[in-house]
Protein backbone atom coordinates (compact mmCIF):
# COMPACT_ATOMS: atom_id res chain seq x y z
CA UNK A 1 0.00 0.00 0.00
CA UNK A 2 1.27 3.62 -0.30
CA UNK A 3 2.87 5.24 1.77
CA UNK A 4 1.78 8.19 4.22
CA UNK A 5 4.58 11.01 4.00
CA UNK A 6 5.50 13.95 5.77
CA UNK A 7 8.70 16.18 4.85
CA UNK A 8 10.78 19.68 5.63
CA UNK A 9 8.13 20.17 8.31
CA UNK A 10 9.88 23.51 10.72
CA UNK A 11 9.88 23.09 14.35
CA UNK A 12 11.29 25.84 16.51
CA UNK A 13 13.33 24.06 19.68
CA UNK A 14 10.35 24.62 22.12
CA UNK A 15 8.01 22.88 19.60
CA UNK A 16 6.02 25.30 17.61
CA UNK A 17 5.65 24.77 13.72
CA UNK A 18 3.95 28.17 12.99
CA UNK A 19 3.49 31.20 15.13
CA UNK A 20 0.95 33.64 16.18
CA UNK A 21 -1.06 36.68 14.22
CA UNK A 22 -1.18 34.74 10.82
CA UNK A 23 -2.35 37.04 8.29
CA UNK A 24 -1.84 36.94 4.02
CA UNK A 25 1.04 38.94 4.34
CA UNK A 26 2.17 36.89 7.21
CA UNK A 27 1.70 33.37 6.66
CA UNK A 28 3.58 31.87 9.42
CA UNK A 29 2.68 34.75 12.30
CA UNK A 30 5.13 36.59 14.53
CA UNK A 31 7.41 33.75 13.27
CA UNK A 32 8.26 35.33 9.67
CA UNK A 33 10.40 33.34 8.34
CA UNK A 34 12.22 31.93 11.27
CA UNK A 35 11.09 28.72 10.81
CA UNK A 36 12.57 28.20 7.06
CA UNK A 37 15.28 30.14 6.28
CA UNK A 38 17.49 27.32 5.82
CA UNK A 39 14.78 25.88 3.55
CA UNK A 40 14.78 29.15 1.07
CA UNK A 41 18.06 28.43 0.35
CA UNK A 42 18.18 25.25 -0.87
CA UNK A 43 18.11 24.43 -4.77
CA UNK A 44 14.76 22.76 -4.21
CA UNK A 45 12.88 25.70 -2.90
CA UNK A 46 14.22 27.73 -5.56
CA UNK A 47 12.96 25.66 -8.12
CA UNK A 48 9.71 25.36 -6.54
CA UNK A 49 9.63 29.45 -6.91
CA UNK A 50 10.56 28.84 -10.68
CA UNK A 51 14.26 30.14 -9.86
CA UNK A 52 17.26 28.66 -10.28
CA UNK A 53 20.42 28.43 -8.20
CA UNK A 54 20.37 27.60 -4.63
CA UNK A 55 22.43 25.32 -1.82
CA UNK A 56 22.83 21.87 -3.28
CA UNK A 57 24.45 20.31 -0.08
CA UNK A 58 23.64 18.47 2.45
CA UNK A 59 19.78 20.03 3.50
CA UNK A 60 19.15 20.15 -0.38
CA UNK A 61 19.69 16.46 -0.45
CA UNK A 62 17.41 16.16 2.26
CA UNK A 63 14.52 18.25 1.01
CA UNK A 64 14.29 17.07 -2.38
CA UNK A 65 12.90 14.08 -1.66
CA UNK A 66 9.14 15.46 -0.61
CA UNK A 67 8.05 15.31 -4.48
CA UNK A 68 9.47 12.11 -5.41
CA UNK A 69 6.52 9.45 -5.65
CA UNK A 70 3.96 11.60 -4.17
CA UNK A 71 0.66 11.54 -5.74
CA UNK A 72 -1.52 13.53 -3.26
CA UNK A 73 -1.45 15.83 -0.16
CA UNK A 74 -3.86 16.65 2.65
CA UNK A 75 -3.47 19.76 4.43
CA UNK A 76 -5.41 21.80 6.71
CA UNK A 77 -7.20 24.85 6.11
CA UNK A 78 -5.07 27.08 7.74
CA UNK A 79 -1.85 26.46 5.68
CA UNK A 80 -3.96 26.93 2.39
CA UNK A 81 -5.03 30.41 3.99
CA UNK A 82 -5.31 32.41 6.30
CA UNK A 83 -9.65 32.56 6.49
CA UNK A 84 -11.45 31.62 9.39
CA UNK A 85 -15.31 30.07 9.74
CA UNK A 86 -17.53 30.51 6.87
CA UNK A 87 -15.28 31.26 3.16
CA UNK A 88 -15.83 35.53 2.83
CA UNK A 89 -15.14 35.00 -1.10
CA UNK A 90 -13.27 32.49 -3.43
CA UNK A 91 -10.93 34.81 -4.68
CA UNK A 92 -7.84 33.28 -2.62
CA UNK A 93 -6.66 30.29 -3.55
CA UNK A 94 -3.30 30.09 -1.22
CA UNK A 95 -0.22 31.85 -1.09
CA UNK A 96 1.30 29.81 -3.65
CA UNK A 97 -0.30 31.75 -7.22
CA UNK A 98 -1.77 30.51 -9.79
CA UNK A 99 0.72 27.68 -10.13
CA UNK A 100 0.82 25.77 -7.07
CA UNK A 101 3.69 23.89 -6.05
CA UNK A 102 2.28 20.45 -5.51
CA UNK A 103 1.40 19.40 -9.34
CA UNK A 104 -1.40 17.05 -7.56
CA UNK A 105 -4.63 16.70 -6.40
CA UNK A 106 -4.44 18.66 -2.65
CA UNK A 107 -7.11 18.24 -0.13
CA UNK A 108 -7.68 20.62 1.91
CA UNK A 109 -9.23 19.47 5.38
CA UNK A 110 -12.05 22.10 6.30
CA UNK A 111 -15.30 22.36 8.57
CA UNK A 112 -16.66 24.53 5.40
CA UNK A 113 -16.03 22.43 2.16
CA UNK A 114 -16.42 24.55 -0.85
CA UNK A 115 -16.50 23.31 -4.74
CA UNK A 116 -13.04 22.45 -6.09
CA UNK A 117 -10.23 24.41 -7.86
CA UNK A 118 -8.08 23.27 -10.32
CA UNK A 119 -4.91 25.58 -10.81
CA UNK A 120 -2.32 25.71 -13.70
CA UNK A 121 0.02 22.72 -13.24
CA UNK A 122 -1.72 19.62 -12.12
CA UNK A 123 -2.46 20.99 -8.75
CA UNK A 124 -6.90 20.95 -7.59
CA UNK A 125 -7.73 21.36 -4.34
CA UNK A 126 -10.16 19.77 -2.93
CA UNK A 127 -11.88 20.53 0.15
CA UNK A 128 -13.56 18.45 2.47
CA UNK A 129 -14.92 17.21 5.46
CA UNK A 130 -13.56 14.58 7.11
CA UNK A 131 -11.57 12.83 9.60
CA UNK A 132 -8.44 11.49 8.78
CA UNK A 133 -8.66 7.85 7.95
CA UNK A 134 -11.43 9.16 4.99
CA UNK A 135 -9.08 11.66 4.03
CA UNK A 136 -6.60 9.69 3.47
CA UNK A 137 -8.81 7.04 1.98
CA UNK A 138 -9.83 10.11 -0.98
CA UNK A 139 -6.49 10.48 -1.46
CA UNK A 140 -4.86 7.26 -2.23
CA UNK A 141 -7.51 7.21 -4.57
CA UNK A 142 -6.47 10.05 -6.20
CA UNK A 143 -2.68 9.29 -5.74
CA UNK A 144 -3.22 5.67 -7.37
CA UNK A 145 -0.18 3.88 -6.56
CA UNK A 146 1.88 6.80 -5.08
CA UNK A 147 2.47 8.10 -2.02
CA UNK A 148 0.45 10.98 -0.37
CA UNK A 149 1.99 13.74 2.01
CA UNK A 150 0.51 15.43 5.12
CA UNK A 151 1.40 18.95 4.54
CA UNK A 152 0.77 20.41 8.03
CA UNK A 153 -0.10 22.56 9.54
CA UNK A 154 0.85 21.53 12.92
CA UNK A 155 -2.58 20.59 14.03
CA UNK A 156 -3.36 18.55 10.86
CA UNK A 157 0.03 16.62 11.40
CA UNK A 158 -1.09 15.60 14.72
CA UNK A 159 -4.40 14.27 14.00
CA UNK A 160 -3.08 11.88 11.30
CA UNK A 161 0.17 10.96 13.96
CA UNK A 162 -2.40 10.60 16.53
CA UNK A 163 -4.76 8.15 14.41
CA UNK A 164 -1.41 6.58 13.60
CA UNK A 165 -1.51 7.18 9.55
CA UNK A 166 1.85 8.32 9.00
CA UNK A 167 4.61 5.93 8.10
CA UNK A 168 7.70 8.53 7.81
CA UNK A 169 8.13 12.20 9.11
CA UNK A 170 10.68 14.46 8.42
CA UNK A 171 11.20 17.25 10.95
CA UNK A 172 13.66 19.95 11.28
CA UNK A 173 14.46 20.94 14.62
CA UNK A 174 15.74 24.94 14.16
CA UNK A 175 17.44 26.54 16.41
CA UNK A 176 15.18 29.29 17.55
CA UNK A 177 12.72 29.59 19.89
CA UNK A 178 9.34 30.85 19.26
CA UNK A 179 7.47 30.83 22.39
CA UNK A 180 4.08 30.94 21.26
CA UNK A 181 2.36 29.75 18.06
CA UNK A 182 0.84 26.41 17.18
CA UNK A 183 2.86 23.11 18.50
CA UNK A 184 3.32 19.94 16.97
CA UNK A 185 4.20 17.39 19.67
CA UNK A 186 1.03 18.09 22.24
CA UNK A 187 -1.01 14.83 22.82
CA UNK A 188 1.55 12.25 21.10
CA UNK A 189 3.06 11.09 23.94
CA UNK A 190 5.83 7.99 23.61
CA UNK A 191 5.54 8.61 19.79
CA UNK A 192 8.73 7.74 19.67
CA UNK A 193 7.84 4.61 20.38
CA UNK A 194 6.20 3.90 17.18
CA UNK A 195 9.28 4.90 14.71
CA UNK A 196 12.57 3.95 14.11
CA UNK A 197 14.70 7.77 14.28
CA UNK A 198 17.34 8.67 12.91
CA UNK A 199 19.32 12.50 13.14
CA UNK A 200 21.37 14.51 11.74
CA UNK A 201 22.58 18.11 12.70
CA UNK A 202 23.78 20.33 9.30
CA UNK A 203 26.11 23.27 9.43
CA UNK A 204 23.16 25.93 9.51
CA UNK A 205 22.32 24.85 12.83
CA UNK A 206 19.19 22.38 11.90
CA UNK A 207 18.64 19.11 13.15
CA UNK A 208 17.22 16.65 10.78
CA UNK A 209 15.28 14.04 12.55
CA UNK A 210 13.23 11.20 10.55
CA UNK A 211 10.79 8.95 12.17
CA UNK A 212 10.40 5.74 9.92
CA UNK A 213 7.58 2.88 10.81
CA UNK A 214 9.49 -0.33 10.89
N1 LIG B 1 6.45 24.33 10.13
C1 LIG B 1 6.17 23.89 8.93
O1 LIG B 1 6.99 23.24 8.28
C2 LIG B 1 4.81 24.17 8.35
C3 LIG B 1 4.32 23.41 7.29
C4 LIG B 1 3.05 23.70 6.79
C5 LIG B 1 2.33 24.76 7.33
N2 LIG B 1 2.84 25.48 8.35
C6 LIG B 1 2.10 26.58 8.96
O2 LIG B 1 1.18 26.02 9.88
C7 LIG B 1 0.09 26.93 10.06
C8 LIG B 1 -1.20 26.16 9.91
O3 LIG B 1 -1.24 25.13 10.87
P1 LIG B 1 -2.42 25.00 11.92
O4 LIG B 1 -2.05 23.91 12.84
O5 LIG B 1 -2.72 26.35 12.47
O6 LIG B 1 -3.66 24.62 11.01
P2 LIG B 1 -3.89 23.55 9.85
O7 LIG B 1 -3.50 22.21 10.34
O8 LIG B 1 -3.29 24.02 8.58
O9 LIG B 1 -5.46 23.70 9.67
C9 LIG B 1 -6.32 23.50 10.77
C10 LIG B 1 -7.74 23.78 10.29
O10 LIG B 1 -8.08 22.85 9.26
C11 LIG B 1 -9.44 22.42 9.43
N3 LIG B 1 -9.42 21.01 9.79
C12 LIG B 1 -8.37 20.31 10.30
N4 LIG B 1 -8.70 19.02 10.47
C13 LIG B 1 -9.97 18.89 10.04
C14 LIG B 1 -10.86 17.80 9.95
N5 LIG B 1 -10.49 16.55 10.32
N6 LIG B 1 -12.09 18.01 9.47
C15 LIG B 1 -12.46 19.26 9.06
N7 LIG B 1 -11.66 20.34 9.12
C16 LIG B 1 -10.43 20.16 9.62
C17 LIG B 1 -10.02 23.30 10.54
O11 LIG B 1 -10.42 24.51 9.91
P3 LIG B 1 -11.94 25.10 9.84
O12 LIG B 1 -12.67 24.54 11.04
O13 LIG B 1 -11.72 26.58 9.90
O14 LIG B 1 -12.49 24.66 8.54
C18 LIG B 1 -8.79 23.57 11.38
O15 LIG B 1 -8.91 24.73 12.18
C19 LIG B 1 0.27 28.02 9.02
O16 LIG B 1 0.87 29.13 9.64
C20 LIG B 1 1.23 27.41 8.03
O17 LIG B 1 1.96 28.40 7.36
C21 LIG B 1 4.05 25.19 8.90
Amino acid sequence: MSRVRVHNFAVSLDGFATGEGQSREEPFGHAGGRLHEWFFETRTFQAMQGKTGGSTGVEDAIVRTWDMGIGAEIMGRNKFGPQRGPWENHDWNGWWGPNPPFHTPVFVLTHHPRPSVEMEGGTTFHFVDATPEEALRQAREAAGDLDVRIGGGPSTVRQFLAADLVDHMHVAVVPIVLGRGERLWDGLEELEKRFEIESVSTPSGVTHITFTRP
